[in-house]
C-alpha cells in the first residue's frame, strides 16, 4: 500500500514537484515537465491522509469538514525531503499534512488533466469490427495479464468473444466470478437460453429477436452480459451485434432534434409474468452532464405503451423509428453465427444484440447466460493494477 495517501491505487512518482507557491487559499505547484497544478485550501485540507484525518485500518476519511466553521487558511507550503508536498494550515486547530507527489500529481485539476482521466470508449460500425476481439478461456482463468487485455477491451470496444470454453454448464458464470458477483434478475442469476414449452420471454421461443438490450425495465439494467453457445444444431439463430453508441451518435448527426426527443423522453419499459410486475421509466439514449451518450435502451417487446400528450405522439415515434431504421442498417451490424464453446461478452448498456429466428426441429440449441455489473469489470482491473 501507498500508506501515506491511505490509498491502495498505485500512484507512481511519475513527476517532480520543482516549485510551490501558496497564499492562504491556495497552493500553486510547478512539476518537472512544466505543467502546473493548483489545488484548494479547503480541498488539501478535506482530503489530509494523516490518522486523525483518515481511519489506518479502513482507509475511509474520518476528518468532518463540518466541525471546522473557521476559515481553513494555508500558513506554510513547501517540499519535503521525500518530494512529497507538506501544508500547514493556520488557526485555532494548526494542523499539518502531507501529500505523496505522485497522488498529487494524479490528482491534478488543471483543464487537461481532468478530460485525461474520462475513459472514451471506441465507438465502431461494421467495417471496424471485422473480427471481434478473441480471447481465450483457459488464458482468461489462469493469467491475470489476459484477463487484464480482456476486461479493458470490453470497456473499450464493448464486445468481446471468448473462445476454447469447456462444454459443460457452470462454465460461464465461473468465468463471470473471476470479475465479480453474478448479477441475478427476474431470469434468476443464471440462466439458459432454449426454445421453452412455457416462455416467460422472447428470448426463450425460437422467434427471431429484433436488436435489443436486455431488462431496459428496470432503473439500473445490467451491464455486461454473457451469453456461452453449448449447443448450436438447430438451421437459423445467427446472432447480430450493433454498438448502440454509435448509432446514436449517427441520429444526433442525421437528426439533432430527434436525438434530442430520444435522449430526453423518458418512456415506459415493463417485464411481467406470475412472479414479477417490474416497471421503469428511462430515455432510449442515455447521455451525462457533457451530453455523451453513456446508455441505450431498446427492447421493443417489453416497451410498455407510451404515455405522451397526443400531439407529441407522432414526433416521438419518429425519432424511435428514425433510431430503429439506423440499427437495422447493414453498415452497423456484425453478424456471426455462435458455435458451441463460444461465448459473447459485451456491455448491454451500450451494444445491442439480436437473434435470427431459428428452427428447433432442425437440431437443439442452448445458451447459459448470466450478467456482471460494469463497474466490477473496473474494480477487478483496478485490482490488477494494483500489482503492478
Ligand atoms: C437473450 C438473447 C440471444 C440468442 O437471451 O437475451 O437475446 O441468440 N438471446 O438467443
Ligand atoms: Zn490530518
Ligand atoms: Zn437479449
Amino acid at each position: 500500500m501507498n500508506s501515506m495517501m491511505k490509498d491502495l491505487a498505485p500512484y507512481p512518482a511519475t513527476h517532480r514537484i520543482v516549485a510551490v507557491r501558496h497564499d492562504a487559499r491556495q497552493v500553486h505547484i510547478a512539476w518537472d515537465d512544466g505543467c502546473e497544478s493548483t489545488f484548494h485550501a479547503l480541498w488539501l485540507r478535506d482530503n489530509c491522509a494523516c490518522d486523525a484525518c483518515r481511519h489506518p485500518q479502513t482507509l475511509e476519511r474520518t476528518f468532518l469538514l463540518i466541525d471546522h466553521p473557521e476559515p481553513i487558511e494555508i500558513s506554510a507550503a513547501s517540499v519535503d525531503i521525500e518530494g512529497a508536498l507538506q501544508a500547514v494550515f493556520a488557526g485555532s486547530n494548526v494542523h499539518q499534512s502531507r501529500y505523496d507527489a505522485g497522488w498529487l500529481r494524479q490528482h491534478c485539476a488543471s483543464d487537461a488533466s481532468r478530460p485525461e482521466r474520462q475513459a472514451a470508449p471506441t465507438l465502431w460500425a461494421a467495417a471496424q469490427l471485422l473480427e471481434l476481439p478473441t480471447f481465450h478461456h483457459p488464458d482468461i482463468m489462469q493469467d491475470d495479464a489476459t484477463l487484464a487485455s480482456w476486461l479493458r477491451a470490453l470497456l473499450e470496444v464493448g464486445v468481446t468473444l471468448v473462445d476454447l470454453m469447456p462444454n459443460v454448464p457452470g462454465t460461464v458464470p465461473a468465468l463471470a466470478e473471476r470479475v465479480g458477483p453474478l448479477r441475478s434478475t427476474s431470469f434468476g442469476a443464471i440462466f439458459e437460453v432454449d426454445s421453452k414449452p412455457d416462455p416467460n420471454n422472447s428470448a426463450y421461443t425460437a422467434l427471431g429477436l429484433e436488436l435489443h438490450t436486455d431488462i431496459p425495465n428496470v432503473p439500473y439494467p445490467p451491464s455486461i452480459q454473457f451469453l456461452h453457445c453449448l449447443r448450436n444444431e438447430a438451421q437459423g439463430g445467427g446472432s447480430i451485434l450493433v454498438d448502440g453508441f454509435r448509432v446514436a451518435e449517427e441520429l444526433r448527426r442525421e437528426s439533432p432534434g430527434d436525438f434530442r426527443r430520444l435522449a430526453s423522453e423518458p418512456i415506459e419499459f415493463r417485464f411481467h409474468d406470475a412472479q414479477a410486475d417490474l416497471r421503469h421509466r428511462a430515455p432510449v439514449i442515455g447521455v451525462d452532464q457533457g451530453d455523451r451518450v453513456t446508455e441505450v435502451r431498446f427492447n421493443n417487446w417489453i416497451r410498455g405503451a407510451l404515455d405522451l400528450a397526443p400531439d407529441r405522439v407522432e414526433a416521438y415515434y419518429g425519432a424511435l423509428l428514425h433510431f430503429w431504421r439506423l440499427l437495422r442498417e447493414p453498415r452497423f451490424q456484425v453478424r456471426l453465427r455462435l458455435e458451441p464453446g463460444h461465448a459473447i461478452v459485451f456491455d448491454n448498456r451500450r451494444v445491442l444484440h439480436g437473434r435470427e429466428v431459428f428452427d428447433p426441429a432442425t437440431g437443439g440449441r442452448l445458451l447459459q447466460g448470466c450478467y456482471l455489473d460494469r463497474e466490477w469489470v473496473e474494480s477487478r482491473l483496478r485490482l490488477l493494477a494494483r500489482r503492478g
